[in-house]
């Protein structure tokens, strides 16, 4: 069924609105309501301005992160074998959400994600060999799609060669999943059935600096952190570290190659790329996340009901005009950029060292050794929506 008014029936699954949700954000940032309804896939609300999506982030006791996918879990995920594993800290809220996050944050410090620097340039460098003597290449399939994945696994302490294996199960979850409980559930029980195995093999064969090792014998309050604990966090690194940067790295490339005055900045001005990519991330920002409201309470004047939920819009706080001058326009010398493309508040992305690290890295390789190029077909472009967004076929030729 087509949408016929956003403010109230607003679909993001949709297939226009997978391709380019800034207007319809844009015509319900606008309204005289700039908090949209839909009944659609079990009912969200949609704030679109910046002031209310940080505000949303803020009050985390009454939005809660007890789910932060976009649709409801299916509910067998509540009866299976891992009904108590769930993605800490994304999902945990205050107490515990403090600990949950605290353990994991060393792994995403400045120093030391940045021992993948050279492994990640080195890992582009071999994806572009693969298609650069061919002039054409597929900058989303070939390339974004296979760099996260390979450094994420590198984190876990797991085989590089499973990448297609992990990105199909990433992409169950947050992909088709979303709008397919069977085959969410299943990509579920693949990644925790893994990971199990993992951590089994890393009580047995306990590894040095190793992350599932450290964190087996991490304690809180003089007690070893819960099993569970370990196996949610496993969960999470591979579901919020892949298609993520996948579709940051994919979008900013399918930009870059409609924009050579981009190009050219970026090749005359070395010094602007730590504010290019914050502006890149601004305007493609990929992720969604989602909060379970915990009791009935009026936002903003719209009425919410415990149990309802709430799209944390990020991509559309980005292109507020009330907090960026032209936020449409891709400035890559953009000077007042608080973004909210890694979330805001105690939820913050833990791994933004990491995405930032990659982006960058992925972004200067392919301008070195493909300094021109261009889209083979502007309408062959796919792009993957809900909740997150980003290309997944992007042909350029050069
Ligand atoms: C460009 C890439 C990325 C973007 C845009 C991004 C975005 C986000 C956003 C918006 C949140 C907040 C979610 C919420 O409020 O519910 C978040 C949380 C998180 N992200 Fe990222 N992320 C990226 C890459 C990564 C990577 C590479 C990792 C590492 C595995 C990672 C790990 C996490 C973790 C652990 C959290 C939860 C933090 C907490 O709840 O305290 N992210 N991310």
């Amino acid at each position: 069924m087509s949408v016929t008014d956003p403010l109230t029936d607003y679909d993001i699954f949709d297939r226009d609105y997978v391709l380019d949700p800034f207007p319809v954000q844009e015509a319900i940032r606008e309204s005289g309501c700039p908090i949209a309804h839909t009944e659609r896939w079990g009912g969200s609300w949609l704030p679109t301005r910046y002031e209310d999506v940080v505000a949303l982030a803020q009050e985390y006791e009454t939005f809660t992160s007890r789910q932060i996918l976009v649709t409801a879990p299916p509910p067998q995920q509540a009866e299976g074998a891992y009904a108590g594993v769930a993605a800490p800290p994304i999902s945990s809220d205050p107490p515990e959400h403090h600990w949950h996050r605290r353990l994991i944050l060393p792994f995403f410090a400045p120093q030391a994600v940045a021992k993948y620097e050279e492994g990640t340039r080195d890992l582009c460098n071999q994806l572009i060999d693969r298609f650069v003597e061919s002039g054409e290449g597929d900058a989303a399939a070939d390339y974004a799609q296979q760099i996260p994945v390979r450094v994420i696994a590198t984190m876990l302490g797991v085989p590089t060669d499973l990448s297609d294996t992990f990105t199909g199960w990433v992409r169950g979850v947050l992909e088709a999943g979303l709008t397919d409980p069977k085959i969410r559930l299943e990509s579920r029980m693949k990644i925790l059935d893994y990971f199990k195995e993992q951590i089994e093999d890393r009580k047995a064969n306990p590894r040095e600096n190793d992350l599932i090792t450290t964190l087996l014998n991490s304690e809180v309050d003089g007690q070893k952190v819960p099993e569970e604990y370990v196996h949610g966090v496993c969960n999470l690194m591979l579901v919020a570290g892949v298609d993520t940067t996948w579709s940051a790295i994919g979008a900013s490339l399918w930009h870059l190659a409609q924009h050579p005055e981009h190009r050219r900045q970026l090749r005359e001005n070395p010094d602007l790329w730590p504010m290019a990519i914050e502006e890149l991330l601004r305007a493609y920002a990929p992720v969604t996340m989602a909060r379970l409201v915990d009791h009935d309470v009026e936002f903003q004047g719209c009425p919410m009901k415990a149990g309802d939920r709430v799209l944390m819009a990020f991509p559309a706080a980005n292109r507020d005009p009330r907090q960026f001058e032209n936020p449409d326009e891709v400035i890559l010398d953009r000077e007042h950029n608080r973004h909210v493309a890694f979330g805001a508040g105690i939820h913050r992305c833990a791994g933004s060292n990491l995405a930032r690290l990659e982006l960058r890295v992925a972004l200067q390789t392919w301008l070195a050794r493909i300094p021109e190029f261009e889209l083979v077909d502007p309408e062959s472009v796919t792009w993957a929506g809900g909740q997150v967004r980003g290309p997944r076929i992007c042909k350029v030729r050069f």
